[in-house]
């Protein structure tokens, strides 16, 4: 059974949990408002807000609904367009109206939503954060200029936001009905979400790779859903570890303080990495398992040498191993029957070990990499050590650059080092072409993104030696 609270309205119901929240809400509950556009977490149409308790507190974010689950929606309330209805327009629906930022309205609802998600967040009321509130939505007639016009001028209105009670201000301008100020209280009436069901064979954890990839198995299967269990949940420090639970969102990693305070840049590296609602689902274990080789988080990780903790939940014990290890070929796991990965860990990084990553796709926001790379070494007295680099699209797995990384030990980061690891760095890949570029195009961003890396983290080494014309040089021969 799954409970949850649809707009105004408690929800149980028997559907399956793993068919799309999407279909529930417009097939079952003809609430179709909602659209229905790419089915693939691509296009915002279809863009709901999901509210949780956390401590007391509720906590909305946005989410396609086309990708979650049904089941994951159990113990929260589910917002669509229809939920925020008031007598008269919405401060967001005005703004969209107002700029001109509607034509034939296919999109509008999911871009409304997600304004409206960006007035419930304590986030700084910045227009370029409201834009980003935006990113998963594309529009097909309107042109992006005067929608975002109207995110400036919902930045503008909620910068006088009660934050002490958020849901009261939001309601007393008339951004949302007056039921939203009970929804709290009665999320906390439902039982707690479901617990999970080990004997499930389909694993879901946000939805963002599975929905697209397996609609039909999912929902017709018995589903063991990760994204609510508790255990999967938290990202903590322990004994100098970095714990991060399988089931932390891309957006929970980001935000988090603690992880800040470790990779100062991570705001910004994670911003490359699919759009808002679609870090709001997707996990760091989905993002693992799916295995694929251009996988973001996997690629970022490996360099911070993380590794898995494994366990089957219907036995005792657990297993551990260096996360570049569970490939063993094109989405082919070192994972048994009736295993899941239940968390990654890294040593917390000191203040000496430098980071960094980078990512090329066809579009800088909502893509994913033609090639992505991340590195982290040290440098001491001018000698690099302990480095790792990795690489995303340029293998059938997420490639740890086992000879380019030995090949960096020991040497000083300039010109030169770049040009000789670039020989090692082209025997090591084995890109192929497909629609995200030609092998000879991967094996130029190979190159890119490796002198990337020393351009960002040793700088001093590379001002001298003429690295461009180097490269140019390079590539004639
Ligand atoms: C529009 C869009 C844009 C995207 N952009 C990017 C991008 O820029 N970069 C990127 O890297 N990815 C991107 N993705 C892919 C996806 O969002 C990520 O891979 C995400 O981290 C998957 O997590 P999930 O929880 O949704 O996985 P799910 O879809 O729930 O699961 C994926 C697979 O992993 C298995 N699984 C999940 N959790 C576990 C676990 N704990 N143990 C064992 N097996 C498990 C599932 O059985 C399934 O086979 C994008 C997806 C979409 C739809
Ligand atoms: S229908 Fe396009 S993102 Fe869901
Ligand atoms: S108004 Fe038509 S797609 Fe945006």
């Amino acid at each position: 059974m799954v409970s949850f609270i649809l707009n105004e309205r408690e929800i149980n119901t028997e559907a399956a949990a793993g068919s799309s929240l999407l279909d529930f809400i417009r097939r079952h509950e003809r609430l179709v408002g909602t659209k229905s556009g790419c089915r693939e977490g691509d296009c915002g149409a279809c863009t709901v807000l999901e509210g949780r308790l956390k401590n007391g507190r509720i906590e909305y974010r946005s989410i396609v609904s086309c990708l979650s689950p049904l089941g994951n929606a159990h113990g929260k309330h589910i917002v669509t367009i229809e939920g925020i209805n008031c007598r008269e327009l919405s401060p967001a629906q005005k703004a969209i109206a107002d700029n001109g930022g509607t034509q034939c309205g296919f999109c509008t609802p999911g871009f409304v939503m997600s304004l409206t998600a960006f007035s419930l967040q304590n986030q700084p009321p910045l227009p370029a954060r409201a834009i980003e509130a935006m990113s998963g939505n594309i529009c097909r007639c309107t042109g992006y200029k005067s929608i975002e016009r109207a995110a400036e001028t919902i930045s503008e209105i909620i910068r006088d936001k009660n934050l002490d009670n958020p849901l009261g201000w939001l309601v007393s301008r008339g951004f949302l009905p007056s039921y939203f100020t009970s929804i709290p209280e009665r999320l906390a009436a439902i039982d707690p979400p479901a617990q999970t069901d080990a004997t499930g064979s389909t694993v879901i954890a946000g939805g963002t790779d599975i929905l697209v990839q397996k609609p039909d198995e999912t929902s017709e299967s018995d589903t063991l859903l990760l994204f609510d269990d508790k255990e999967l949940k938290e990202i903590r420090l322990t004994n100098d570890r970095i714990i991060i639970g399988a089931s932390v969102t891309a957006s929970g990693i980001m935000n988090s303080q603690l992880l800040k305070t470790k990779i100062p840049r991570l705001y910004e590296y994670f911003r490359l990495i699919s759009s808002e609602p679609v870090r709001n689902m997707g996990t760091i274990g989905g993002n693992i398992c799916n295995a694929s080789p251009i996988a973001d988080l996997v690629i970022f990780f490996m360099a911070l040498d993380a590794h898995i903790d494994i366990k089957d939940p219907n036995k005792e014990g657990e297993r551990s191993i260096p996360l570049k290890d569970l490939y063993r070929g094109y989405k082919e796991l070192d994972l048994h029957e009736g295993e899941i990965v239940k968390q990654l860990h890294f040593r917390a990084t000191k203040a000496d070990l430098l980071f960094n990553f980078e990512k090329v796709s066809k579009r800088r926001m909502l893509d994913i990499a033609s090639v992505n790379s991340a590195m982290s070494a040290r440098l001491t007295k001018g000698i690099l050590q302990d480095v790792r680099l990795t690489m995303g699209g340029v293998a059938p797995v997420p490639l740890f650059l086992d000879k380019c990384s030995s090949f960096l030990n020991g040497r000083r980061p300039g010109v030169e080092t770049i040009l000789e690891c670039n020989q090692v760095l082209q025997e090591e890949i084995s890109p192929i072409s497909d629609i995200r570029g030609s092998k000879e195009y991967k094996r130029l961003l190979a190159r890119q993104l490796l002198a990337a890396h020393f351009t960002v983290l040793f700088p001093e080494y590379t001002k001298s030696g003429n690295l461009i014309e180097r490269l140019l040089q390079d590539e004639k021969h």
